[in-house]
């Protein structure tokens, strides 16, 4: 049974409170635990880090988040509204996004028609191919207007499947831009992007958090890009946050230092 969720704020709605609070969550698979008391709670337009060693559970954190796992303990809240129990493509309604860890673009589509089709499902209709699409429709002029803003628009004709890792990773914020999501989980944006291409897809995050109003959170192994970029930091280690706090306080909280550069015993055992 699906819960009922809120409609999504529209991109420049300004938001109070907690557009998004984790509280308790836990899930145990096969016996195994791989995320356990897991607490967050995210402020309206802020920008959020996540960190922690491989297979510390943050994928896995967003998979809950955005309803691919249904979670074993505690509840996933958006806009104060318990979505625990929603379907993926009711949260998207409600205004949240994501990208994966692995690009989930569709290879064999051109540039334009990956955006255009998330701005076609998001503006309401099919996310059929067979829609033949005009120059001024809706879809097509925002799906332009995304390109625009990652500079991807000389490339649209391009297929996804053959442009560089660092246009894939763009494509992906344009094709999450198109959806309007009004708050964004970013699965390891820079993974993998050439050092050149990092200047730009920092400031489309930027852009999304400053002119889009979004409220983000985002995993990266970037530390150093992500410290100068997020307000907080959540530490997640054995499926659990240790922490939460400022960068500046983060980099000095010596649990932190002793699970994430492994110099120590943390205190917190994966069960
Ligand atoms: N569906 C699943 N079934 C069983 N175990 C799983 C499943 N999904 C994740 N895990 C396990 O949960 C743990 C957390 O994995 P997850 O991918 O969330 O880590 P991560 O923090 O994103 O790591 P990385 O930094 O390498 O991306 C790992 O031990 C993984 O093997
Ligand atoms: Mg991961």
């Amino acid at each position: 049974m699906n819960t009922p969720v809120p409609s999504a704020p529209t991109a420049q709605t300004s938001r109070r409170g907690s557009p998004l609070k984790i509280e308790g969550l836990g899930l145990q698979i096969g016996g195994a635990t791989i995320l356990k008391d897991v607490e967050l709670d995210v402020a309206a337009g802020s920008l959020v880090g996540v960190i922690g060693p491989n297979g510390a559970g943050k994928t896995t954190l967003f998979n809950v988040i955005s309803g691919l796992l249904k979670p074993t303990a505690g509840r996933v809240v958006l806009d104060d509204r318990d979505i625990t129990a929603a379907s993926v493509p009711a949260r998207a309604r409600a205004g949240l996004g994501r990208t994966f860890q692995t690009s989930s673009l569709f290879p064999k589509l051109s540039v334009l028609e990956n955006v255009r089709l998330a701005a076609q499902v998001s503006l309401g209709g099919s996310g059929s191919l067979l829609h033949f699409p005009r120059k001024t429709d809706a879809a097509t002029l925002r799906a332009f207007e995304k390109l625009d803003i990652v500079g991807l628009t000389h490339m649209r004709d391009a297929m996804a499947g053959d442009i560089s890792h660092g246009d894939k990773r763009k494509l992906e914020i344009a094709v999450l831009l198109a959806t309007e999501a009004s708050i964004v989980l970013l699965d390891e944006p820079m993974a993998g992007v050439a050092s050149g291409d990092v200047a730009g897809l920092v400031g489309n995050i930027r852009d999304m958090q400053r002119e889009k109003g979004c409220t983000l959170l985002m995993v990266e192994h970037h530390i150093d890009v992500l410290m100068g970029l997020v307000e907080k930091v959540a530490v997640m280690y054995a499926g659990t946050i240790i922490a939460y706090d400022t960068p500046q306080r983060i980099m000095e909280n010596p649990l932190v230092q002793s699970a994430y550069l492994g110099t120590g015993s943390t205190g917190t055992e994966a069960a």
